[in-house]
């Protein structure tokens, strides 16, 4: 199966000049979506993780199924201010302007081995937030699976650990 058949490219988003890769149409499409979802629990099982970590939003898409796939917890790294109780924020550097990510402070055990899954590494600048999180809340982060790669975009230079990526585009 031929996972980029059914990954659609839309010109012009979200800004003018940006080649946004839409996973509707792969999500859409149920012997697609499975064999994604095998792929990536092919990738993510050797290293044994006890809970997987999907990013806010479509990172859970990706995360949740696995996550059932594979007999792991699931925990999510959200967005600022989605989260009720006691949570752990990280503030991050954009282009312009700055985000924040949020983690419920008991979603992860200390020295809990975790896999953050996502479904696109573009500068990675997201997903290497979501590693200082994680991190900072004693997980120990085993690698990161993500479904498509921009490849010429770099974003594995700012992890550093095991990335996995099942499409690549240069
Ligand atoms: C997209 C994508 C990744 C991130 C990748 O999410 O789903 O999470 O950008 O970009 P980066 O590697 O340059 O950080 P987006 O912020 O568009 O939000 P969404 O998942 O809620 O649609
Ligand atoms: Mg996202």
């Amino acid at each position: 199966m031929d996972l980029k058949e059914h990954i659609r490219s839309i010109p012009d988003f979200p800004k003018p000049g940006i080649l946004f890769y839409d996973i509707s149409t792969l999500l859409a499409e149920p012997a697609a979506w499975k064999a994604t979802v095998e792929r990536l629990a092919e990738a993510i099982e050797p290293y044994r993780p006890a809970l997987l970590v999907g990013i806010e939003s479509r990172g859970f898409l990706t995360a949740a199924p696995l996550a059932l796939h594979l007999g792991m917890g699931f925990a999510m790294v959200r967005k600022k201010n989605k989260l009720p109780g006691k949570t752990i924020k990280h503030t991050y550097d954009l282009e312009y302007g700055t985000d924040t990510i949020e983690i419920q402070a008991d979603a992860v055990e200390p020295g809990q081995r975790v896999v953050i899954l996502d479904d696109l590494l573009a500068t990675g600048g997201t997903a290497a937030a979501a590693v200082h999180l994680l991190r900072s809340v004693g997980a120990e982060v085993a690698a990161a699976a993500f479904i498509i790669e921009l490849s010429f975009l770099n974003g594995r230079d700012k992890l550093d650990l095991p990335v996995h990526t099942l499409i690549s585009y240069d």
